[in-house]
């Protein structure tokens, strides 16, 4: 067994981070079946030659006999601001030996305290809201740059910024910092500068523009750390760094950003040289016209906190499939793909020749770009050259949603050349893969994964192209666990919740958007993400912080919501299941509405707050608070008794209207007796089979009708739903162009609510992980060390294939059948120290003959029993449809006969 894959704080090696007592997560690799970790070690010390003498000088955790390799609290010496760690770790097997140690590994603490920051907050005295600031200073190395031990950059610019170093951009982040209430935080990034230092003088340099804040303004320090011991801090206190020139600031090429609107940028302007001190400092880019001198400004409200997930990128670029000439000088490139972020322009043009792009995720039909749906946001980027032959340019302080870009002005006729897609978004890891025998599925898959990584931008929005691009929390409660199985949310959601609790008031009440900036305050109670996403994270990653950290904040919700209920029941909603077909829409003022008609307000609301409650108690008894585990797990009951007699209609015998979404969610939230269960599922069947085997539902009763069909034994029925091509389905938008996930069901450029690219509506990817690949969370569970694998087949002639992975804390998991003649392989890989139970499809014409099971050639399950004992399964059953199997960790192959 090997111990490798270390990480501090969920994050591998991380530079600045703010826990004073970080968590310790590591993964471990064995090849032999059944393995499990029995005990653990972790070592800290000050300094590698340290652990490579065995001297731990921060924390020696000793021999711990547990099983637990996630989440593990730091237990040591007292750490400090700025602090630097190094730590490795062992692990001892199932048979009592101890592995070698692992690798070493490090983290690096950030600003901890207030006075830690001896920088002010610097603008320029004028102001300038919309134009993008520089600002730059110099300071000395009066040491060699060998001597030079370590050298950081703490920065923080609002709205956004980016930070240089003797002319080069100091990191490879983009949009950075991410978006925060700044009157509760604003997240610092800490930079390595070492590589870019150079003995002398040195320039800072940092380009401000608006972001989500206005007026542009900096706090940048500077520490560097000699080899001799010494250090020095170059803190930006507007007397100058280190005694040397102030920071001085100006104006630029970047006339005008906006992140809805898009970026000016007039070449002509630009002040090649202005944080690169080869550069003749006196003359040209230091007169006095261009620079003045920073001033101080008002410092944001918020506390500094060193930014706690993965940074924004540019993570993959496209060419344009096609350029068009829809009208004389008009070109409009195609992306092929509904995309994120901006293009970099690629233009040869005299001196002042103005390009003008406009994005958009529509054409008119004479083939220009249609951005009616984007409302008041211009997406319109603007590049004035300067003459200098090729010019390549990209925004820096906007991005855009679009498939389509409209070029106006651009001299001649341009290439595919002329435009590189940049996909810029939080780059977080990629988590699963699922893929299978039917072509529309894995299209549906793919859209689904560029709709939800289209949609993190340091927050998850609702969408990224119109002027809206809001944390919303509704469609987060059923958008969660499709993402957690695509990507690693875990630090991601993680900061997001601490956004949602900066916006919870005095009462409780949370924000229907986070940050707050949209919507109202209270939420509507299908807000329920507030504790569904930290639930998850728990489930997903093993972390055990954001449970504890906002524990009270879960509380102060659910206790609001109490105050507002009567009887159990929670009667106030504003969208509830919100956007289904339009037919199914209430009507107001003549018109439509994104409200259903049929699936009522407080019965959703009721339902979630009975969740809610479920969910809080569950928590409480993971931190060991038994009186509130008890007390909500006793509101819960209460809540569930007051919606059977609110909600049931004895006479119809379902709940609320027996639509399809008062059926399906009442039965996945278990609201329904166990006596009545059988005639709301049929109740659900009959109006799936009224409405041509086609959904009714909106935002978040979609997620459940397919899950709650093939969990109670209609899997047939929620494959036909979602292979369906006509309206309304996800193939409807696929059948007519899409690449992405539509908000509505409706195919239309609507100016209101029509946008293209919302991860709301692409819940379905989870059921494709959990139903057809069958890679399930079980019960009391932590980080998947306990799983099932259940893959739920359809029809021989629709699906032959399905297989997904899913890299968790503990490893990787796989799941992929295949089905050929009347044999069925299943392969899954169970990861070290997790067990999994594993059931084997019986195909369902053979359902009740005997079925024979062989594992990796041998034959395992017979007439009804084990054949034989195979290394790594500890017990057999037979259950319905399947043959469930429990086994240890290891890599398994069963191949089911006749
Ligand atoms: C957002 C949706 C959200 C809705 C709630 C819309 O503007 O785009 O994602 O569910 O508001 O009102």
């Amino acid at each position: 067994m090997n111990v490798i894959d270390l990480r501090c704080e969920y994050a591998r090696n991380p530079l600045g981070i703010e826990a004073r007592a970080p968590r310790f997560s590591w993964m471990l690799e064995d090849n032999r079946r059944g393995q499990t970790q029995t005990a653990y070690q972790i070592l800290v010390a000050s300094d590698p030659a340290k652990l490579a003498e065995g001297r731990a000088d921060k924390w020696d955790s000793g021999k711990v006999l547990s099983t637990e390799q996630v989440s593990i609290l730091y237990n040591g010496a007292t750490l400090v601001s700025r602090e630097r760690c190094y730590w490795q770790a062992r692990a001892w097997d199932g048979e009592g030996a101890p592995t070698g140690w692992s690798e070493v590994a490090s983290f690096e603490l950030g600003l901890l305290d207030p006075s830690d920051w001896q920088s002010l907050w610097l603008g320029h005295p004028a102001g300038f809201n919309g134009q993008g600031l520089y600002f730059r200073a110099f300071f000395n190395l009066d040491k060699p740059v060998a001597r030079v031990a370590r050298a950081r950059a703490y920065v923080a610019g609002l709205g956004l910024y980016e930070f240089y170093v003797n002319g080069v951009k100091a990191t490879d982040h983009v949009l950075e910092p991410a978006q925060t209430d700044y009157a509760s935080r604003v997240l610092y990034t800490t930079i390595d500068i070492g590589a870019l230092l150079r003995e002398g003088r040195n320039i800072a340099g940092a380009i401000v523009g608006n972001g989500w804040h206005g007026a542009p303004k900096l706090r940048a320090q500077i520490h560097i750390d000699f080899t001799d011991g010494t250090s020095v801090v170059y803190a930006a206190q507007n007397t100058g760094m280190g005694g040397g020139t102030s920071w001085m600031v100006g104006t630029g090429p970047i006339v005008a950003n906006a992140i809805y609107d898009g970026e000016t940028y007039d070449a002509r302007l630009e002040r090649a040289g202005w944080c690169d001190p080869a550069v003749e400092p006196i003359s040209g880019y230091n007169r006095k016209e261009f620079w003045v001198v920073a001033v101080p400004v008002d410092a944001p409200a918020g506390r500094m906190q060193a930014q706690p997930l993965e940074p924004m990128r540019v993570v993959q670029t496209l060419t344009p499939v096609a350029i068009r000439e829809p009208a004389p000088h008009v070109h409009v490139a195609d992306m092929g793909q509904n995309m994120v972020g901006w293009v970099r322009l690629r233009v040869q043009g005299a001196r002042g020749t103005t390009v003008t792009l406009r994005f958009a995720e529509n054409l008119n039909d004479d083939g220009t770009v249609d951005q009616g749906n984007l409302r008041s946001a211009a997406c319109t980027d603007v590049y004035i050259c300067k003459g200098a032959g090729v010019e390549e340019w990209a925004p820096r302080f906007t991005y855009h949603g679009f498939r389509y870009v409209q070029m106006e002005g651009y001299p001649g006729a341009p290439g595919l050349e002329a435009l590189l897609g940049c996909v810029a978004h939080s780059d977080v890891a990629t988590r699963g893969q699922f893929e299978c025998s039917d072509d529309l599925l894995n299209r549906m898959q793919r859209a689904a994964v560029w709709t939800e990584t289209g949609n993190l931008h340091g927050l998850p929005t609702d969408c990224p192209q119109r002027d809206e691009r809001m944390g919303w929390l509704n469609d987060m409660t059923v958008r969660a666990e499709a993402a957690h199985y695509n990507c690693d949310l875990n630090r991601l959601h993680g900061k997001w919740i601490a956004d949602i609790h900066d916006g919870q008031d005095a009462r409780g009440a949370i924000p229907d958007t986070a940050p707050y900036r949209m919507g109202s305050r209270p939420a509507d109670p299908v807000t329920m993400c507030y504790l569904l996403v930290p639930w998850l994270l728990y489930q997903h990653y093993g972390n055990t912080a954001v449970i504890a950290e906002h524990y009270e904040g879960f509380k102060a919700w659910v206790d609001y919501l109490t105050t507002r209920s009567s009887d159990g029941i929670l009667p106030f909603s504003y969208y509830g299941d919100w956007s289904p077909p339009i037919a199914e829409a209430t009507v107001r003022d003549g018109g439509p509405t994104p409200i259903s008609a049929h699936t009522p307000g407080a019965l959703m609301s009721t339902g979630y707050y009975y969740f809610g409650s479920k969910l809080l108690s569950q928590m409480a008894a993971i931190l060991g608070k038994r009186d509130d585990a008890f007390a909500y797990g006793a509101l819960a009951s209460r809540i569930r008794g007051a919606y059977q007699q609110a909600f049931w209609d004895d006479v119809k015998r379902v709940y609320g209207s027996g639509n399809q979404a008062c059926c399906a969610f009442t039965l996945y939230m278990g609201l329904a007796t166990e006596e009545q269960q059988a005639a709301v599922f049929d109740a659900l069947v009959r109006d799936v089979e009224a409405h041509d085997d086609h959904l009714t539902t909106g935002n978040l009763c979609s997620k459940y009708l397919l899950e709650v069909l093939s969990a109670h034994g209609r899997h047939d029925l929620a494959y036909r739903i979602a292979t369906q091509t006509t309206y309304p389905s996800w193939g409807f938008m696929l059948a007519n162009g899409a690449t992405t996930i539509w908000e509505r069901w409706e195919n239309s450029k609507d100016t209101s609510m029509h946008s293209k690219n919302h991860p709301m509506m692409s819940t379905f990817s989870a059921w494709f992980y959990r139903y057809l690949a069958g890679i399930q969370v079980m019960p009391n569970t932590i980080g998947f060390n306990h799983f099932a694998v259940k893959p739920h087949l359809v029809d021989m002639s629709e699906m032959t294939h399905a297989s997904a992975s899913l890299e968790t804390v503990h490893g990787r998991i796989e799941s992929a059948w295949q089905r050929d003649g009347d044999e069925l392989r299943l392969h899954v890989r169970v990861p070290v120290n997790t067990t999994a139970r594993i059931s084997v499809p019986k195909p369902s014409t053979h359902a009740d003959a005997g079925v024979s099971i062989r594992e990796s050639g041998q034959l395992l399950w017979d007439k009804g029993a084990i054949a034989a004992p195979i290394t790594g399964i500890t017990a057999a059953e037979e259950d319905g449809a399947w043959v469930t199997f429990t086994a240890g960790s290891g890599e398994y192959d069963f191949v089911t006969t006749y």
